[in-house]
Order: structure tokens, then sequence, then C-alpha cells
């Protein structure tokens, strides 16, 4: 394989650098409106009358939508639902007079020109009767209902957790996150003529918005065609579609015009978050330091009306060798947008909780973490049948990634490895994700001239697809990595679901090889009929490609080029779409793993913390594009150190309303938070996940990197902070 496996730059690198390669807010049309959203400042209530005749006088504006005020849109929920809804009632923008959260869409102001229509949103005048409202997830504990078990439990671990040698109980906080990729949610729609509809959207799943957008107002799939070629980050926010969407098209159909609507920084505030959490741990070790009992149980934060939730508390018995361990987890409602997926979701949370204790149990025990982590491996899934691993190469993480940071130069004691005002701690972690796969199609048109183009409705939401399936395709049709031109983003391709869970690599780049198989059989049909032909007695899995040539596997001077037999046979073309299922013999589990160590500096005096150094291995099965790869887990690790450090929604319970909704207040790792980052790809085969042996490694990066980081702090100071982020006024305490 030429491309697989090298560090091959992204494709679509020049474009994006040089403003080529264009997104959701800028396509632009002739005789645009742009709209502008205005926001409930009440937590829950109902609107009780909306003047925008203020508004409506400004020179410039159009019109203004209201729910009394606007085209027809369904009144069933399920018309609501999009691909990935949790169970519930969708929320409906601008449907009628009910809130439900603060920040939520209760006009539209549409104009000629932005500036206009966001002045004049702000002459809106809206009248509300409120109604109480809770924001508070420790207020709503106590009435936060229990969701079916997460997973079956086995033996019985409250009893063997009574009988253990040395246990450790904690319980852990994780507050509410907001996404905020660097592109804005936008959606620019043109008005075709006719009804129909171009939706530029930013979203993870073209599809998923496609049919979202056609049940909500009963178009035909043939009027709507939406359009995603460019993601700017999205790391879960654009699983489902968002609200801005819904008002650009219920806009565009008010008034048969092309409209764009953009969010602002703030508005984004008022989009999906990671759900706050409570979590509580009991680890119960016999004085071996082998695991006997696990109880994980996580409380977490939805909506009124949507049950969004994941399994936070089930990584821990699938991580861990242990005859006993119990699930359970409950879900507060609080007033507030439904939560949603956020980078490693429930792994990055749940993980964190678990990779905690754990530092807590290996303290108790006397006992080297990494130590601990070893003596508990776990070689299969007790979670799911006992089953054994596709692959599973932690070990070697735990051995590349601590010889890398010299982690046996560590004196366990806590404070111990001071330089000068500075305490240095060293904190360890393992990380855990899911190696998922999904049905994908694909579309390969080869040429005669030895190019081959290459389509499936996936997004790249930042991640490299475009990249990867090139190379991907390279490799499977013998052609230079030019010869390829990759099409996503696109609703009218063939079908891809959301591009989340880190599926897609594994997915597309197995269905590209599914659809080059296709495509090298026809040609093989053609081959044999070229006179005196070299791959007459040939059969399709004797034969490869190879430098713009179908070629003998067996005897490599047989060969003919795709333009002899293309010519030969009349064609200028070759076109296959193959469907590609992944079936699962329910004999394995796929898992991908992640050793990580962590070295942070506290101030003494002052408290701050500064992480001087990550090391994290991982073992994903085979990596397609070392260079993207290692992008994508240091940007995982990046966003662990927000995580640990920074990030946390701060909530005016009084008045329901985020307090710092804006990237001033609201604090994400910058420059000069990030310090030394190793990543190592341990070597991984894999025969069983799929023929390619791809895992995927969008979201193992970020998974057990708060744990590191929280368990090198507890090592430098002594404190043990269960609640996140850790600060410095936590550290003084
Ligand atoms: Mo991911 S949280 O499925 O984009």
């Amino acid at each position: 394989m030429t491309y697989i496996g090298t560090a091959t730059s992204r494709i679509d690198g020049h474009a994006k650098v040089t403003g080529g390669a264009k997104y959701a807010a800028e396509f632009n049309v002739p005789g645009l409106v742009h709209a502008f959203i205005v926001e409930s400042t009440i937590a829950k209530g109902r609107i009780l009358h909306i003047d925008a005749s203020e508004a409506l006088r400004v020179e410039g504006v159009i019109d203004v939508l209201t729910h009394e005020k606007r085209p027809r849109m369904a009144d069933t929920d399920d018309a609501y639902k999009d691909d990935v809804a949790p169970e519930g009632a969708p929320y409906r923008p601008l449907y009628d007079s009910k809130i439900m959260f603060s920040g939520q869409p209760v006009a539209l102001v549409l104009a000629e020109e932005w500036e206009i229509a966001r002045f004049a949103a702000s002459l809106v005048r809206v009248e509300y009767e409120q109604e109480a409202h809770v924001t508070d997830l420790y207020r709503q504990r106590e009435v936060a209902f229990a969701l079916p078990e997460p997973a079956k439990p086995r033996g019985n671990a409250a009893k063997a957790f009574a009988a253990a040698d040395v246990g450790h109980q904690g319980e852990y906080y994780v507050p509410i996150e907001h996404h905020n990729p660097m592109e804005p949610y936008a959606s620019t729609v043109t008005w075709d003529g006719g009804g129909k509809l171009t939706v530029y959207d930013k979203t993870q799943g073209v599809q998923n918005v496609q049919r979202y957008v056609c049940s909500i107002f009963d178009m035909k799939p043939d009027d709507v065609r939406v359009m995603s070629p460019f993601v700017g980050g999205a790391f879960g926010s654009g699983l489902r579609p968002q609200y801005q969407v819904v008002l650009a098209v219920l806009a565009a159909r008010a008034l048969e015009r092309s409209v764009r609507l953009v969010l602002t920084r703030q508005q984004m505030y008022s989009l999906g978050y990671r759900p706050a959490m409570i979590q509580r741990i009991e680890l119960g070790a016999t004085a071996g330091g082998t695991l006997d009992a696990i109880t994980h149980e996580a409380i977490t934060v939805t909506s009124q009306y949507e049950d969004f939730h994941r399994h936070e508390t089930t990584w821990s018995g699938l991580l861990y060798k242990s005859a006993n361990a119990k699930y359970a987890h409950k879900l507060a409602r609080l007033d507030l947008p439904t939560s949603c997926d956020m980078r490693g979701p429930s792994a990055t949370t749940g993980v964190y909780a678990l990779e905690s204790a754990m530092d807590e149990l290996a303290v108790a025990l006397k006992l080297d973490p990494l130590e601990l982590r070893l003596r508990c491996y776990s070689d299969r899934d007790q979670n799911n049948g006992d089953l054994p691993f596709s692959s599973k190469n932690l070990r070697e993480c735990y051995r590349q990634g601590a010889e890398m940071f010299g982690w046996d130069k560590r004196n366990p004691e806590p404070r111990s490895m001071r330089d000068g005002s500075e305490l240095v701690g060293w904190g360890m972690a393992t990380g855990v994700w899911e190696a998922l796969q999904v049905p994908i199609t694909v579309r390969i048109v080869l040429t005669a001239n030895g190019h081959a183009e290459v389509a499936c409705a996936t997004s790249d939401i930042g991640t490299g697809t475009y990249t990867i399936m090139a190379q991907v395709a390279a490799d499977a049709l013998g052609l230079p990595l030019d010869n390829i031109s990759i099409k996503l983003g696109d609703s009218t391709l063939p079908q891809s679901p959301v591009e989340g869970g880190s599926w897609i690599a594994a997915s597309v780049s197995n269905g590209i090889v599914t659809t080059s198989n296709a495509i090298r059989e026809e040609l093989l049909r053609l081959a044999k009929k070229v006179p005196g032909s070299p791959l007459a007695n040939a059969t399709p899995d004797k034969v490869a490609f190879a430098d713009g040539k179908l070629v003998s596997r067996q005897d490599a001077s047989r060969a003919i080029s795709i333009a002899d037999v293309m010519r030969h046979g009349a064609v200028d073309r070759i076109e296959q779409e193959k469907s590609t299922n992944f079936a699962n013999d329910g004999k394995h589990a796929h898992n991908t793993h992640s050793a990580l160590f962590a070295e942070v500096r506290v101030d003494e005096q002052l408290g701050v913390i500064r992480v001087t150094r990550i090391v994290s291995a991982v073992a994903a099965g085979r990596i397609l594009n070392t260079k993207t790869a290692h992008s994508q887990v240091m940007g995982g690790v990046v966003w662990g150190i927000g995580v640990a450090l920074h990030e946390e929604t701060l909530i005016d319970h009084k008045f329901g309303r985020i307090m710092n909704a804006n990237i001033a207040e609201y604090h994400i790792p910058v420059n000069a938070d990030v310090h030394d980052i190793k990543v190592i790809f341990v070597e991984e085969q894999d025969n069983i996940v799929n023929p390619l042996g791809i895992k995927g490694l969008g979201e193992i990066g970020i998974v057990g990197v708060a744990a590191a980081i929280a368990n090198a702090v507890y090592h430098a100071t002594g404190k043990r902070i269960r609640d996140l982020p850790i600060t410095l006024d936590k550290l003084q305490r």
C-alpha cells in the first residue's frame, strides 16, 4: 500500500487555508435575505405578546416571523425526530408560545442586511408569563428518574464491596460544557424556484438534515438538497439538525427568497451541551490489587422534553476485570435545551470518574497506579457476554507510554517532586472508546484517463475524511493520489449516516474497497475480451490494480492498462455503487484504547496549574494517516486539558440563564496552556473488526486525559479535587 498508513497532507488543506473551501454561511447568491434571531430572556413560561412594530419600521427590514406569523409547519412530534433524536418530543422552533429554555428563539427578523436584521432584533418587544424554573442539577437530584439498567449486572457488587480488603468510594462532578466549534451554526438556503431549495448547512449529516427538513415542511425529497462540503468542527453538536436550519427554511418559504441565518457566538450557547453529571463510584479490591467490586452510578442532565443520555457507567466494568459489577443511571430534568453528544460522549466523563477512582484506590492499596491497571487488566468484555476483543493492545500502550514519559522515575509520595516554587505531579489514566461501524454506500466512477471520482454523502467534520478517502481509493485502484477526486457532504450522493462516534473512517474506507472490488471485476470482464488478453484466464481475486493497470497477482508481467481495456471495450468510464454492511460475528468486542501520562506543575503559593507534559499512547487498529491521526489525538488531548482545568458553563439559577455565554468568560485552553504533547500509535493488527483492520480514532484522544491530569494534580499537591474543572480556588480551599 502506497498511501494508507502514511502522513499524507490534507488534500483539502490548500483550499482551507486560502479560503477556497466554503462553509455554510459563505455561499452567496443574489438577493440574499439576512435573518437574525430574537431569543427568550426567560427560562420557562409562555409568550403573551410580541410587538414587532418598531423593528418593522426600520428601513431594510422585510418581515418578522413569530409563532403567530409564519408558514405552516408539521404538528406531530414524529415529524421533528431526526435520525439520532433521543426519546421525547423534539423542540419545534417558532412553533408556539411555550418557552422551555432561556435563549430559545421567539422571533426571526428578516432584512436586506445582516446588521439591519441584528439591530431590528433589538427592537422586538416580547411580553412573557413566567413560570418557576429549575436549572440546578443538585436541586433535581432527588427527583431524577431511573433509566433501565445500562448493562446487565454481574455477581453482587454491594456484597463484594462490603467484603473487600480495600475499598474506595467517591463522588465526582462534571459541569455542563458547551460546544463552540470554529464555524458557528449557519444555514444558507437558496430559493431555486418552484419551491425547490438548496440548503448549505452546518451539520455532521446532510441526509439527516434533508429528511428532517422534508418531514417538517412536508416537502418532497427531490425538492430539498442539503450540502455541507466543509465543516469547521462539530464534535457532536451537529449530529442532530440545529434550529437555525428550520428557521432559515421557514423564512425562505415565507418570502420565497434565499435566506441566510448565522448564529452569533453567544447564541451558540442555546444549542446542546455536554450534560452536567454527578457520578458515584465504589471500587472494592483484594489486598493483592485486583478488583472484585465495581459500582458505577450516574445522574446526568437533560431537558424537560427529551431524554438524552449515553452510557457513562458501563465503561467501568468493560475496562477492568471484576467478578462483580453494577450500574445505575438516572436523568435529571432541567429547564434547559436537551443535552447532546460532545466528543467521546459518556467516556470522556465516565472514564474521568472511573480513572480518578482507580487512582484513589491505588493510593489506598499503596500500589503504583499503573501497576494497579495491569493487575486489573481485562482481556474480555465482561459486560456483553464475556467476549474477547477483536484486538486490544492496551498493555503495549501502558508500556510504551510509561517508557516515553519516564514513569519509573516517579516518587509515589504526593508533594515529593518539587522544582523550586512549583510542585510537580505525575498522573496516569486509561482511555477507551468503541470501534463502531455503520452501513454506507460508495459510488466510484473510473475513467479511461485513469481518474477516479469517489462519492459518498458522509461529512468531513474536519477530521480529514476527504484525505483518508482519497488515500484508500488511490491504493485500492492503484492510482496516484492526484488522480482521485472526492465528493462528499451532499444529500444527493450515495447514502451515509451522520459522521460521528468515530465510525466513518472505518466504514467509508471499507466501503471504498468494496466498490473498488466491483470496479475491478467489471474491468476484468472487459479485459478478458481484449484480443490476446494477458488476463484471459484470471479470476477477480487473482488480479489487482497497480500503476494504472490491472495486474495478475501471480505474474506481474501479465498486465493491461485501464486505458487499453476501456478503449477495446468502447467505454470511457466504469461506474459502480455498492453498499457495505458490517457483519458482527457476535463473538468479539470492538474497542480502541489508550494510556495517558500527564505532568503538571502547580505554583504552591498561587495554585496555578500548568500541564507541562502529556504522553498519549493509542491502540486503534490500523492508522490510515499518521498525520491527521496525530492531529486528532493531539486535539483530543488539548480538549482534555480544557475538561480538567477550564471548561464550565455557569448558570445564574435565579434567572436560569447562562452567565458566561462567550468565549472570553467560558474558558478553554489557549496556546499558553498547551505544552509538550507526545502521541504514540501502538501497533495493533485486527483481522476481525473489518478487512482493512481500521477502528477509527476521532474520539479516543480525549478519553482519560482529564483523569490523568486530575491524578497528577493530586500527586503534586496531595489534594483530591473531585469536581471539574480543577481551578485554583478549589486547590486553595
Ligand atoms: Mo461525535 S461526539 O459522535 O461527533
